[in-house]
């Protein structure tokens, strides 16, 4: 089957260029991958996965890496959003230096975003900076985590608050790796999907949604006639555009394509995530939901269509069941909006939509409490 390969490049640092392989199968090809990217002297690799993801692909990972000359040496992380802290990546850190890794060795991540937040996280700083691969296994880490360099653990006072911009030399995309991937994951990776769509391609929405509709979400996980491959490589090549135009979120630019769109849905998806105490959405799924919130509020603003909110409602409902969000309180939902991490100046600034594939961010204190409320009120409704 082909591959699809997307390029993402840096205008200042032509050197830090890198390419995300797409297909099914490339796991396979994993080591002529990374000997492709990484530098000459590279012997030994860190392989940072969790127990799941490595029972079912750490040894296919293994058998490449090694055979491409690497000596590898897997180092697992707890299952979880809970895992993802200081203390794993403390871990990690040790492990890096107990498997003797110079500066020309790498670290590998296999698994979905939370194994690759972490694990980029755990390179950039060991040495000051190793090279660091991705091989994400989750269609939200494949459409999306892996690409743009983002990494980071939480604390307990916030999501991803430690974290620093560390691009990865390769990020290898085996479609096949999502046949095991259950259900909800893949609701959550769609709804990230849509986001891309919907905050800033109106082509690649109607792509997502073309695919949705003739692939149920689980069905299309077994997709392997190329298509699934091509649409992920188009959601990428879309992240990389934004991300190689604005690559650490300049928070004084407010235009359309700056890489702060990519956060469409997600000031009420943190609050959702926290008024439930993380226990209750996958990210994605509460980004589903946040989704429909700003399309409420951008079309009670006068913003956006009514027949386009509508497309967006399907969209967000073809993507899978989500869990119930008409019991939450509206009034602590705003009180969690107020804490968004991503505020400017202490004032929440929401991506809202100017129509489909046109995203506008617009400063918190330009929506009214009724406004908010009633947005509120009609996005959180059951989605099926
Ligand atoms: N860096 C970024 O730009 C960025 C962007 C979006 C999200 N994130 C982060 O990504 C994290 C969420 O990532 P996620 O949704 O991939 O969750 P995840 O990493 O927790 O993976 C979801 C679950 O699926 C399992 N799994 C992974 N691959 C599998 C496979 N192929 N088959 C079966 N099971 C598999 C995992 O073990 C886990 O239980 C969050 O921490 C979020 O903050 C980062």
């Amino acid at each position: 089957m082909a591959t699809e390969r997307v390029r993402v490049r840096f205008r200042a640092r032509p050197a830090d260029e890198y390419h995300v392989i797409v297909g099914a199968g490339t796991l396979r090809h994993s080591g002529t991958e990374a000997r492709r990217c990484l530098n000459a002297d590279a012997r030994r690799l860190a392989l940072i996965s969790n127990k799941k993801v490595f029972e079912l692909y750490g040894a296919t990972a293994l058998k490449s890496l090694r055979a491409a000359a690497f000596r590898v040496e897997p180092f697992l992380i707890g299952d979880g959003e809970r895992f993802k802290n200081l203390r794993s990546l403390e871990q990690a850190l040790a492990f890096l230096a107990l498997a003797g890794l110079e500066r020309t060795d790498a670290v590998v991540a296999l698994g979905g975003g939370i194994v690759g937040d972490l694990a980029g996280l755990a390179a950039a700083l060991y040495l000051r900076g190793l090279s660091f691969l991705q091989i994400p296994t989750t269609l939200l880490a494949q459409v999306d985590a892996s690409v743009g360099g983002k990494t980071a653990v939480n604390m307990k006072t916030g999501k991803n608050t430690i974290g620093v911009f560390h691009q990865p030399r390769a990020v290898i995309v085996d479609t096949e790796t999502l046949r095991t991937l259950p259900a909800r994951e893949l609701t959550a990776g769609w709804c990230e999907a849509v986001k891309h769509g919907a905050a800033g391609d109106r082509r690649l929405f109607d792509e997502t949604v073309d695919f949705l509709k003739h692939e149920s979400p689980g069905k299309a996980a077994a997709a392997s006639d190329g298509r699934l491959a091509q649409l992920i490589a188009a959601h990428v090549s879309f992240k990389a555009a934004i991300v190689s135009g604005d690559e650490r979120e300049d928070v004084g630019r407010m235009d359309y394509r700056s890489r702060r769109i990519l956060n469409f849905g997600h000031t009420t998806a943190h609050a959702l995530e926290a008024v439930t105490a993380y226990r209750r959405f996958r990210h994605g799924e509460a980004v589903g939901y946040g989704m429909l919130v700003a399309g409420e509020i951008s079309k009670r603003l006068g913003m956006l269509d009514s027949s386009e909110l509508e497309l967006l409602r399907d969209a967000v409902r073809l993507c899978g069941r989500l869990p119930r969000a008409d019991d939450l309180d509206p009034t602590r939902i705003i009180g969690a909006l107020a804490s968004d991490k991503k505020s400017v100046g202490g004032s929440v600034k929401w991506i809202l939509l100017e129509r489909l594939g046109r995203a506008s961010i617009v400063d918190g204190r330009e929506i009214n409490a009724r406004t908010l409320r009633a947005s509120l009120r009609a996005a959180l409704q059951r989605t099926s």
